[in-house]
């Protein structure tokens, strides 16, 4: 397994090009399921789920070609082709290993009328039940099985009906499955209380692209009116908001200036606020957000919400960098019940740190020092490779894989910014 090695107290200055998100990527793949025709996906991050996602589509029988790209140059082009499905089992080996392919139940129920689904099961961040998204197939009129750790949906008459739905809890997830199950539902679906995330917005957006029939896109209150069906089309997957954040953490923590190209400052009020209320100084500009450390790092209270509200994805990032803030921090972690597994590794490079539940108190130190790090899921990884850049010392973050989930060429993004890092192969 790889390990990433740092070697820290570089400040950190210059361009970091934002790649495409990966939370976007794997909501508008599965759309490809939706249509016989070609869909063309531009700016995809080249990341560990994106080509899981592609290994499993291929095992439904969608065909995917990807034109790599210019060195140096990011992002990927993907054409996606489902002429004919030759199969509606998402089995459980593709499942366990990416959570996301979960995203192939709704738009697998509106293409064929059935779909057989592995159930997911846990991660370290949480349970992770998916009982929303099955609720909300089944007010479009889907029968549901749970049998052998698989959901086995199925269409009377092979075909779903227009139904409302409202979530009692904000599901990104769920609001997704539903999306793509609506628009080629007969009749029309209204979804209340769904998720607003601007991953959501993009799903959207391409749906509507395929020619589906959406309103209230942006808002809490969606209506979809079904559609006979889809043509293709070529789509931009919006930037990572969530590498964005992360790598603007790495100009506060470093007390360094890094310009983040291409970020969209409406996906990311929320952490731009708790960026400035830190007081880092955020500069818009033509080419994207300069986010720069202006003195020390000022505590702040956190807690996380569905958007427009902090973002979860966020959390453990901001906790690397108040562990060096001049005073104490709060953070409440709302979504997950287990999001604080960076804390432990985060306490053994010097970090003080008292959890009570879902809320954390992050005492400011002088300064963190180097040490082997075990990582533990996506954003606590990068968590621990935010206080390697400052450590003192050397610092390995080991099961990097983790990371290779969500951070496209991490390394090479940072060594260009100035980081003394590399990634390491452990034989
Ligand atoms: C998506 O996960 C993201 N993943 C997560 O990003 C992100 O943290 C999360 O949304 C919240 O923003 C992808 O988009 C691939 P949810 P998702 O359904 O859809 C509960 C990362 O690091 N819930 O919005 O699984 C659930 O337990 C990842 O990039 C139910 O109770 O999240 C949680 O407490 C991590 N029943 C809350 O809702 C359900 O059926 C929000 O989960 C579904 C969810």
């Amino acid at each position: 397994m790889d390990s990433i090695w740092i070697k820290g107290g570089n400040r950190l200055n210059g361009d970091i090009p934002i790649s495409g998100a990966k939370n976007a990527a794997l909501t508008l793949m599965p759309c490809a399921l939706l249509t016989q025709e070609e869909l063309t996906l531009v700016n995809l991050p080249r990341l560990a789920d994106v080509d899981t996602f592609g290994h499993l589509l291929n095992q439904l029988g969608v065909s995917t070609s990807v034109a790599g790209v210019r060195k140096g140059e990011f992002g990927r082009r993907m054409t996606m082709r489902a002429t004919d499905i030759v199969s509606t089992v998402a089995p459980y080996d593709m499942v366990r290993k990416m959570r996301a392919s979960i995203l192939v139940l709704g738009p697998m129920l509106a293409r064929e009328g059935e779909a057989t689904v592995s159930l997911p099961g846990g991660c370290a961040i949480g349970d992770r039940p998916i009982d929303l998204h099955l609720k909300a197939l089944e007010a479009m009129g889907a029968e549901i099985e749970l049998a052998a750790g698989y959901v086995k949906a199925s269409a009377p008459r092979g075909r779903l009906s227009g139904g409302d739905f409202s979530f009692p809890v904000v599901s990104v997830g769920a609001t997704e499955n539903a999306l793509m199950a609506a628009v080629l539902a007969k009749g029309q679906t209204q979804l209340f209380n769904a998720a607003r995330e601007p991953e959501i917005v993009d799903l959207c957006n391409l749906l509507a692209a395929l020619g589906a029939r959406i309103d209230g896109i942006g808002s809490s209150h969606l209506t979809i009116d079904g559609v006979e069906g889809l043509h293709g089309c070529e789509y931009e997957v919006m930037p990572d908001r969530i590498e964005a954040g992360s790598y603007a953490c790495a100009a506060g923590i470093t007390g360094g200036s890094i310009n983040l190209i291409g970020a969209r400052p409406d996906d990311m009020r929320a952490t731009l606020n708790a960026l400035a209320q830190c007081g880092l100084m955020i500069e818009f500009n033509n080419r994207g957000i300069k986010v720069s450390a202006d003195g020390g790092l000022k505590p702040l209270a956190l807690s996380t919400s569905p958007f427009p509200g902090f973002a979860t994805d966020m959390q453990a990032q901001f906790m690397a960098m108040l562990t060096l803030a001049n005073g104490d921090s709060f953070l409440e972690e709302t979504i997950f019940e287990n999001r604080y597994m960076h804390v432990p590794e985060l306490r053994r490079m010097g970090a003080e740190v008292d959890i009570h539940g879902r809320s954390a108190i992050v005492h400011g130190v002088e300064g963190l020092t180097g040490a082997s790090v075990m990582a533990t899921d996506l954003r606590a990884s990068m968590s621990l490779v935010l206080a390697g850049l400052v450590a003192e010392g050397e610092t390995e973050v080991l099961r990097v894989y983790h990371l290779d989930r969500g951070y496209e060429r991490l390394e090479e993004k940072l060594s260009a910014v100035g980081a003394t890092i590399e990634r390491r192969s452990a034989g």
